[in-house]
C-alpha cells in the first residue's frame, strides 16, 4: 500500500478509531443547538461508505444537486438524477436539458428542502464570486464564498452527502512555492477569493477527520471553455482571446505577455471532477488535490493561435489588480498525487486546446449569426 493511503477494511486500530469518532460525534450532536450533524461513519449512505472500495454500482446513480449551474453532470448521470441550480437564468440549452431550479446558497432552508425532497446523495458546490469580482466586492465575496460554503458543509453533514467543492490556483499566495506548487505547502493568498477557498479546503478536511464527511476538493487551474462567459477571474483573458481572434482580430490583454499560469481545457476539468467523485474513498490519500494540464503565457497562446490565424494582433495593457493577483499565483501545479491516487491524466495540451477552442468559438459565432474571420 502507498504511504498515506487508508486501508479499506478496518483494522483493529481502525475499528477503535471509528468507535471513538462515533462516541465523539454523538456527544457533539447533543451539544449542537440548531443544526445537527448526523454524518456518523456507520450512518453514511452506500455511496459515501468508507468501508467499501468499489466504484459506483453500474445501475445505481447518485442523485446530485449542483449549485452554480455546471451542467456536465447531466451527461454522466442523466436528467432524472441531477438538479442544476443558480440565482441567475441559465442559457436556453440548460433549461431544456433537465431540471433547473432557483436556489440561493445563502438560503439554508431552501437548500435543505431541495435535498430532502429530491433524495440528494451528492452535493456539488460551484457557486462563488471569483478573484477579480471578489476584490471589487469583498463583503459580498465573503458572504457567498464563506457563509454559502458553511451552509453546504452543514447540509452535507446533516444529510450524509458526498460533497465536492472546487478550489483554485488562487488558494496559493506569494509565499507558496510557485514552480511547481505542491498539494501541501504554505498557503497565504492575498485575495478574499483565495482566503475563502483555503477556508473551504480546511473546513472540509476538518469535518472529514472529525465526523467522516466525504469531502472532496480539486484545485482547478484556469479553466478554458467556449460556453462559459468569463466570470471575473484572473485567467479570463485566455477565453476572451479566442473570441477576439475570430471577431475583431485584436485582443487587448490585461496581463503582461510573460505571465505564466496553469490552465486546463473544460472537458479535462469535467472528466477530472467525475473521475475524482467516482473514486473509491480508500484510494484517496488527500481530500484536496491539485490537477494540472498545461501552463502558458499570453504570448505563447497568441503564438499558437497565429498558426491558425496569422493576423491576430495582441496589445498589452496590464491591469494592476489582476496582474498583482496573477503574480502571486503558481506558475505550475504539481499534480503527482492525483495521478498516483486516482489515475488523473489530462488529454489536452496547448496545441489541442487552441485547435478545439477556435473550432468551437467559430461554430458558436456562426450559430449566433455573428461574423467570423
Ligand atoms: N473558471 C475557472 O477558471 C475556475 C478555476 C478554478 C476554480 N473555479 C471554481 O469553479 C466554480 C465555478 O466557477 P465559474 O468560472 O463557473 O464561475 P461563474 O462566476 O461563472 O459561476 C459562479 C456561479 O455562482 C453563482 N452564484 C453567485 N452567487 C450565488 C448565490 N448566492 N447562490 C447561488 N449561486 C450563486 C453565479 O450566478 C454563477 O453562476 C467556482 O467555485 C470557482 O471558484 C473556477
Amino acid at each position: 500500500m502507498q504511504p498515506g493511503v487508508r486501508a479499506c477494511v478496518p483494522t483493529l486500530l481502525g475499528q477503535t478509531t471509528l468507535s471513538l469518532i462515533w462516541r465523539g460525534c454523538l456527544s457533539n450532536v447533543q451539544n449542537m443547538p440548531v443544526r445537527s450533524f448526523s454524518c456518523l461513519p456507520r450512518k453514511m449512505s452506500r455511496w459515501n461508505s468508507r468501508d467499501t472500495c468499489s466504484p459506483l454500482p453500474p445501475q445505481e446513480n447518485p442523485r446530485v444537486l449542483i449549485t452554480g449551474d455546471p451542467s456536465f453532470f447531466l451527461k454522466q448521470y442523466g436528467t432524472e438524477n441531477v438538479i442544476l441550480s443558480d440565482i441567475k437564468k441559465p442559457p436556453p440549452n440548460v433549461y431544456s436539458s433537465g431540471p433547473f431550479v432557483y436556489a440561493d446558497v445563502l438560503d439554508y432552508k431552501h437548500l435543505r428542502e431541495l435535498i430532502i425532497n429530491n433524495r440528494i446523495t451528492w452535493l456539488v458546490h460551484y457557486s462563488a464570486l471569483l478573484s477579480a469580482v471578489g476584490e471589487a466586492n469583498v463583503a459580498l465575496a465573503r458572504k457567498i464564498n464563506i457563509t454559502g460554503l458553511h451552509n453546504v458543509l452543514d447540509l452535507a453533514l446533516e444529510h450524509c452527502l458526498r460533497l465536492f467543492v472546487p478550489s483554485t490556483i488562487g488558494a496559493f499566495g506569494p509565499s507558496s512555492p510557485r514552480d511547481p506548487a505542491p498539494d501541501l505547502c504554505v498557503q497565504r493568498p492575498r485575495t478574499i477569493y483565495g482566503v475563502s477557498k483555503v477556508h473551504g479546503e480546511l473546513m472540509g478536511e476538518y469535518l472529514h477527520h472529525k465526523y467522516g464527511l466525504d469531502f472532496r476538493c480539486l484545485r482547478y487551474p484556469g479553466v478554458i471553455s467556449v460556453n462559459t462567459p468569463p466570470g471575473g477571474g484572473t485567467t479570463d483573458y485566455a477565453v476572451q482571446i479566442f473570441h477576439d481572434a475570430l471577431s475583431t482580430g485584436h485582443h487587448v490583454c490585461y496581463l503582461r505577455p510573460d505571465t505564466r499560469l496553469p490552465m486546463m481545457h473544460i472537458s479535462d476539468c469535467h472528466r477530472a471532477t467525475i473521475e475524482f467523485m467516482q473514486s473509491p474513498e480508500c484510494q484517496l490519500s488527500l481530500r484536496t488535490y491539485n490537477i494540472a494540464a498545461m501552463s502558458f503565457t499570453p504570448e505563447e497562446v497568441a503564438q499558437e493561435i497565429r498558426k491558425h490565424l496569422p493576423h491576430l494582433k495582441v496589445t498589452y495593457n496590464p491591469d494592476s489588480v489582476r496582474q498583482t493577483i496573477a503574480d502571486s499565483w503558481p506558475i505550475r501545479f504539481d499534480d503527482s498525487n492525483a495521478r498516483r491516487d486516482w489515475g488523473w491524466a489530462p488529454a489536452f495540451g496547448l496545441e489541442e486546446l487552441v485547435a478545439d477552442m477556435l473550432r468551437s468559438v467559430r461554430e458558436k459565432r456562426t450559430d449566433e449569426g455573428l461574423p467570423v474571420r
